[in-house]
């Protein structure tokens, strides 16, 4: 859904680098809107629309081997402001007649750069250049140097193994950058994107939440009609919010909210995800409650991708059955809280392709799918990251407890219970979850910080096997409940969070005091890879 109108825009061209995610971050700080696109996408007019400057990204590969991505020449042809960096800048290189060669040795990690000719001619360049400090500190991983630039171009700075570091075509505003910008390591990174962003494409403060609301909103309400909307609700941070954005545009009668109460939520999730939405005014919302449902699919199953596989089908056989029994008309439009690391992580049109670690099954449907086809699918945050989709919950008035909550993941307690999920285990698993988080909102960090915002996902894991212990005189022979809590950027690596032991100590001993099933607390400290966040 193209829901965001005419602004200056940033494009990336995707190479495969594992920190162009942070390019298009990094700008988007700035107050420029950016999007990522694959490396070698066809430049069209709808591609290019609104597009102020290009950055092309780095990638692992070299500029010779067949697997170097190549962009469409017309790059070189439109006149726009053109920010190679690394490969990015190697490219530029060789497809404008220039020379790229292998390093003897890799450059990797800091190098000092020192700019050694600021009398640049260009116009572009005398702006860019403006962003840099006399010498720095910058990021490099290369394991190829430019041994000829393009004609053209010119050398304006060197890192102390004495390659190019920064070079400029002295009339084109094409700019290149051996060392990388966005990385935090790179000192005045920041300022050397924003000279290339405001200096040479004359870009503007234009992305603000505000300004986005108000763009969806309008794009929203002219698409929508007066049809009827259906939103399909996880109860997490993205579905609740695509939930207000709905709710303040449209007719409180036109928009159904649909929500599974799986029997595998945290404790009051329903409870939380009602009022929520209430709150914002929603007037159809259609609770399903199917923990039988769930629970007898889940019967006698051990195996994680077996349960995930019971979850994920018999989501959609409920999906279809209760939306059938709404009744809709088939003018109807399909919502979902969709992010933009979403389409990425699924290969859909930008960036690169996640490996399939474990089946996710609420990344599409059936239902979603031949809505898509028929062009009747919402996806209001498909242009935001998560920090951005919190910070717009906030604008549009979502309480803040729920703004802040710890992603869960769609099949619940089922991959938090190892083993065979039973009512029993999913209620005692919930008891201790809920203790926990409520011990982590209580307690703070030495800077004043709830730890429960210091962590970027905390839970409870139910593992399938008891131990020996004493209550009282008494022998106890309990389950073991193992704690985990990590630090992450975006889920997809993570590292354990450093608690301090005094809080996990007081943690078990309340959890084991007050959850009698309980016998054991243990704390998980593996890190993302070799492990995974959840344990199934
Ligand atoms: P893993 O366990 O793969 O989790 O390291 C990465 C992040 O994804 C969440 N997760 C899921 N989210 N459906 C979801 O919507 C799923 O099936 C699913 N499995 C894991 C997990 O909680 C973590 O934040």
């Amino acid at each position: 859904m193209d829901t965001v109108g005419p602004m200056d825009k940033i494009l990336i061209l995707d190479f495969g680098s594992q920190t162009t995610q942070l390019i298009g971050r990094r700008i988007r700080d700035l107050g420029v809107y950016t999007e990522i696109i694959p490396g070698d996408t066809a430049l069209d007019d709808a591609v290019l629309s609104g597009v102020a400057g290009i950055i092309l990204s780095g990638s692992p590969e070299s500029v010779y081997t067949a697997e170097g991505a190549v962009p469409d020449k017309k790059v070189y042809a439109l006149g726009l402001p053109l920010l190679g960096i690394c490969y990015g800048l190697q490219r530029m290189t060789v497809d404008n007649g220039g020379v790229v060669e292998s390093l003897p040795k890799s450059e990797y990690g800091r190098k000092e750069v020192t700019l050694h000719d600021k009398n640049s001619i260009g116009n572009a360049s005398r702006k860019f250049l403006a962003g840099f400090p006399p010498s720095f500190t910058a990021w490099m991983s290369h394991g190829d140097t430019l041994t000829r630039l393009a004609p053209g171009f010119r050398e304006y700075a060197v890192s102390d193994t004495g390659y190019p570091a920064v070079v400029a075509h002295e009339t084109k505003p094409w700019l290149g950058l051996q060392f990388h910008p966005e990385v935090t390591h790179t000192e005045c990174g920041l300022e050397i994107l924003a000279a290339f962003v405001f200096g040479v494409c004359g870009c503007k403060k234009s992305w603000t939440m505000e300004q986005y609301v108000e763009e969806v909103r309008t794009s929203l309400a002219a698409r929508v009609g007066s049809n009827p909307v259906l939103l399909l609700i996880s109860g997490g941070v993205d579905s609740t919010v695509a939930g207000a954005l709905l709710l303040k545009t449209l007719k409180a009668d036109q928009v159904h909210l649909m929500y599974m109460d799986t029997g595998l939520m945290r404790k009051d999730e329903t409870k939380t995800v009602q009022t929520a939405l209430e709150q914002l005014g929603a007037k159809h919302l259609h609770i399903i409650y199917c923990e039988e449902e769930f629970l007898g699919a889940l019967k006698g199953l051990e195996e994680p991708e077996a349960k995930r596989k019971a979850i994920g089908d018999l989501f959609i056989t409920i999906q279809e059955r209760e939306v059938a029994r709404l009744g809709l008309p088939d003018s109807y439009f399909l919502a979902q809280g969709t992010l933009y690391t979403d389409l990425i992580e699924s290969g859909k049109g930008v960036g690169k392709k996640a490996h399939l670690i474990k089946s996710h099954h609420n990344v599409g449907s059936p239902l979603v799918d031949a809505k898509r086809k028929l062009g009747r699918i919402i996806e209001p945050l498909d242009r935001l990251y998560k920090d951005e989709v919190r910070r717009l919950g906030r604008i549009l008035g979502i309480d803040e407890e729920v703004v802040r909550r710890h992603p869960f993941p769609g099949p619940g307690l089922a991959v938090r219970i190892l083993g065979e999920v039973t009512k029993e285990k999913c209620g005692i698993l919930r008891e201790a979850d809920a203790l926990y988080i409520e011990e982590l909102k209580k307690r703070r960090t030495p800077s004043g910080e709830r730890l429960y915002d210091d962590i970027w996902q905390a839970f409870a894991v139910l593992l399938p096997i008891r131990s020996v212990g004493v209550a009282g005189d008494a022998r106890k022979y309990g389950w073991v409940l193992a704690l985990r809590a990590i630090t992450s950027a975006d889920g997809m690596t993570a590292d354990v969070y450093p608690f301090p032991v005094k809080d996990l100590l007081e943690i078990s001993t309340r959890i084991t005091n007050t959850v009698p099933d309980i016998g054991r607390v243990t704390y998980d400290i593996s890190s993302k890879p070799p492990a995974t966040i959840e344990w199934e």
